[in-house]
């Protein structure tokens, strides 16, 4: 397994913010995949760079347009550059499930080193059209760009998927080829949010995506599948694996059972803290689980 030194990561983006690309790369090289957990405010973008900390792993921190529109672009920029300032981890901010072609040049030019453009839900044509056009727009600032094809399932953000459709590999190589991006998410039976029953992961098509298609394979979905499930994918291609919703419950829960202990609590410092020491404890595993731990020396 290949470690890094910090600082051939933070050569790049003003010694803060660091671009996907690099981290994405060393794990499709080595076998393992980075981490991609979705934060909401302040307190989860610090558990979450705690636990990268203690474990010395490379970490993207994401945000949705949802998410976006609750705090904006230039407070999420803020927060997790001067989060990542005290750290020597890489860290990238990524616009997680980008709408449109204006939202990801915007948080281009806020400051976020990775994009999704997610044209997942758009015709073939149409959704390689959106995907080039903001490869060509986020190329000359060395923003590497991520997209889908195939739908994932379930609710994420606004975006709802009636039915499963996975991924083809044939159109998924026409696709990556077309469009330049740098890093595919792939469809393969998961759905966003937690499982109403054990879901049934078409792991084959994985690995036929993965003999025909050369960038590095996304994983969404990721809350309420199975370690084995995800240990799996991450063998046969995934180099990057999305959390989101269970990190929320995460969040949530340790407030609840505060307030279940400590009914008078009214200090946003004590939610804070309750909800943090939980999300940072999921994210260690989690990252356990992707084995991106110890690959920063
Ligand atoms: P979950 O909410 O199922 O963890 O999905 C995360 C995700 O794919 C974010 O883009
Ligand atoms: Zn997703």
């Amino acid at each position: 397994m290949q470690s890094r030194n910090v600082s051939d990561y933070k050569e790049e983006i003003d010694m803060s913010l660091v671009t996907s690309e690099k981290m994405l790369l060393d794990a499709q090289k080595s076998g393992y995949a980075i981490g991609a957990f979705n934060v909401e405010n302040m307190e989860m973008v610090k558990a979450i760079i705690a636990a990268a900390e203690e474990l010395r792993a490379p970490v993207m921190l994401q945000t949705t347009p949802s998410t976006i529109k609750y705090g904006t672009l230039e407070t999420y920029v803020a927060i997790v550059t001067a989060e990542a300032k005290k750290t020597s981890i890489p860290v990238a901010l990524h616009l997680d499930h980008g709408s449109s072609f204006e939202l990801a040049v915007r948080a281009i030019e806020e400051g976020y080193t990775s994009i999704m453009i997610d044209g997942s839900h758009e015709a073939f044509e149409d959704n390689i059209a959106v995907t080039k056009k903001v490869v060509e727009a986020a190329r000359p600032n060395g923003i590497p760009v991520e997209a889908e094809l195939g739908k994932v399932g379930g609710k994420e953000d606004d975006l709802e998927a009636e039915t499963d459709t996975n991924t083809d590999p044939m159109e998924a190589k026409e696709f990556v080829d077309r469009t330049g991006i740098s890093s595919l998410a792939v469809a393969i039976g998961t759905v966003h949010g937690f499982y109403l029953k054990t879901p049934v992961l078409d792991k084959e098509r994985l690995s036929e995506i993965c003999n025909v298609v050369s960038v590095p394979l996304v994983l969404h979905g990721a809350s309420g599948l199975s370690d084995k499930d995800v240990k799996e994918c991450i063998r046969r291609g995934i180099c990057k694996v999305n959390f989101a919703t269970e990190l929320r419950v995460a969040y949530a829960d340790g407030i609840k059972k505060l307030l279940q202990e400590k009914p008078d609590t009214f200090d946003p410092k004590s939610f804070g803290k309750a909800g943090m020491e939980n999300v940072k404890n999921l994210v260690k595993n989690r990252m356990l689980i992707c084995g991106c731990d110890n690959k920063v020396l």
